[in-house]
């Protein structure tokens, strides 16, 4: 679709920025904090990039103050962070822990000063270790109820200081890697128990939202969803199959229970003859169907592209962690798709698609199945970054990426999809889960990197200055 005139981005946009505790704060056993499963996952030799840990991270639990300056310095808007569950409630299920709610509080109180919308995500991966030990965190329905009490902690803390709040980040990924590529805790390989934990997250999900409006908070609240839009290799039927297959096995499988409280009856139909659907209890779907958000938050990185595969076809291949480009293995599940390459886009050196226009149709695919504003709560370019002698980093190629996205969510605005607003991963640079330090993706350099942290300072890349004006600009700045 092409408009003769593309229409402006709204007056109350939210041009933001965004983050993970355990990617940022550091601090992992300060003040009282508990252990989280990451905590402990990342000192499982061979598990993390050089073996990489969050334990001191870029230190944002003691640089919140001079990072929150550089959000407000850049004009930014909103600002995505997590919240620590094991520093609230260390153990998961007991005592708060006053000195946990009060760093949160502190770093609310300093958005709220520079007129940064807080934008809180409730869960961001790091489930208390001390849960997963005593019923195996997410694969016991125990946890619906502690993770309830723990988002109201927070409710009841911050109603009138926060507006928008965040459930679970990218329930797709943390089950999948966590129980069927094993590369995330609790690092299983077993789709029965992976299916059953997915189930008690979307039950624990939906109870939150349903917690939150019974209890009269205001404000907006939604998940965020990892999410891009799935094309065929070909126009082969069976291409076009294996297509239909990634996006209702890999999205609608998650968004369509966040909105309409019911699975898609192709994948439940497959989950049965497979013998791996999750448990059912009476009173769940009454649950599910409870907790409708408020809007969809959408972490978009790529689009997939996929061709059929059969039943003796591909199954895991290897990810591409090193950073060294070509190095992704083919991977699908049998009987349903395999990934192929798009020979029409380009990749980075992790061999992610870089795709705008996906964006644009991903936005659309949402608002017209769902009918929910779209709060984009993720989106970046992960690459090495060069800090010259005098303190510069010229990353002319994040700031293509991020322009051409920009582009693509106004080409989004214009063709009618109610768009909230751009959280970019994210501010500073911080931890990559699986990739350490060198694939970077803030508008802040940290000076540190797996082997050593050096001195922590803090850097503005060129991007920087971009995103800046951009804000500035409402979106019609977008040249250099
Ligand atoms: C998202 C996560 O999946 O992608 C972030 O919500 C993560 O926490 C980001 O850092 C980028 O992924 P990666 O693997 O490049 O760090």
């Amino acid at each position: 679709m092409y408009h003769k005139k593309l229409k402006p981005f709204p007056q109350e946009f939210l041009w933001g920025s965004a983050s993970a505790a355990y990617q940022v704060e550091g601090a992992w056993d300060t003040d009282g904090k508990g252990e989280s499963v990451w905590d402990r996952f990342v000192r499982i030799p061979g598990k993390t990039f050089k073996g990489t840990t969050g334990d001191v991270a870029v230190d944002h639990y003691n640089r919140y103050k001079e990072d929150v300056a550089l959000m407000a310095e850049m004009g930014l808007k909103a600002y995505r962070f997590s919240v620590a569950w094991s520093r609230v409630i260390p153990d998961g299920d007991g005592e708060v822990n006053e000195a946990g709610l009060a760093f949160y509080e502190r770093l609310i109180d300093e958005l709220n000063a520079h007129g940064i919308e807080p934008v809180v995500t409730l869960y961001h991966w790091d489930i208390p270790q001390a849960l997963q030990d005593k019923y195996g965190g997410w694969e016991s329905r125990e946890v619906i109820e502690d993770f309830t009490r723990y988002a109201e902690t927070l409710f009841k803390r911050f109603d009138g200081k926060v507006r928008w709040w965040v459930t679970l980040n990218e329930q797709n990924v943390f089950i999948t890697h966590g129980y069927k590529m094993a590369s995330h805790p609790p690092g299983v390989q077993d789709d029965k128990r992976m299916f059953q934990a997915n189930h008690i997250a979307n039950l624990a999900n939906a109870s939150v939202i349903r917690r939150f409006r019974e209890l009269g908070i205001s404000g907006k609240i939604g998940p965020s969803f990892a999410y891009g839009p799935t094309y065929a290799l070909t126009s082969k039927p069976e291409d076009q199959l294996a297509a239909q297959n990634h996006e209702e096995f890999q999205a609608h499988f998650w968004m369509d229970v966040y909105v309409y409280g019911t699975y898609p009856t192709v994948v439940w139909n497959w989950l049965e003859e497979n013998g791996v659907a999750p448990t059912v209890e009476p009173g769940d779907e009454e649950l599910l169907k409870a907790g409708k958000p408020d809007f969809m938050g959408l972490n978009y990185y790529r689009s997939n592209t996929v061709e059929a595969n059969p039943l003796d076809g591909v199954g895991l291949g290897q990810a591409n962690y090193s950073g060294k480009k070509g190095t992704t293995e083919a991977s699908g599940i049998p009987g349903l798709f395999k990934s192929a390459e798009n020979p029409h886009v380009e990749r980075t050196n992790w061999d992610w698609d870089i795709d705008p226009t996906g964006l644009r149709i991903g936005m659309r695919r949402i608002s017209s199945r769902y009918h929910l504003p779209v709060l984009i709560t993720e989106n970046g370019l992960g690459e090495y970054d060069t800090l010259e002698t005098d303190g510069s980093i010229h990353d002319d190629y994040r700031i293509d990426y991020l322009r051409q996205h920009v582009k693509a969510i106004q080409e989004a605005i214009s063709d009618g999809v109610d768009v909230l607003g751009y959280c970019t991963w994210s501010f500073t640079d911080l931890l990559s889960w699986l990739n350490g330090y060198q694939k970077r993706y803030g508008f802040v350099y940290v000076d540190r990197d797996e082997t050593e942290e050096k001195s922590l300072d803090r850097h503005k890349k060129d991007s920087f200055y971009w995103y800046q004006r951009v804000i500035a600009s409402n979106g019609e700045k977008l040249e250099d």
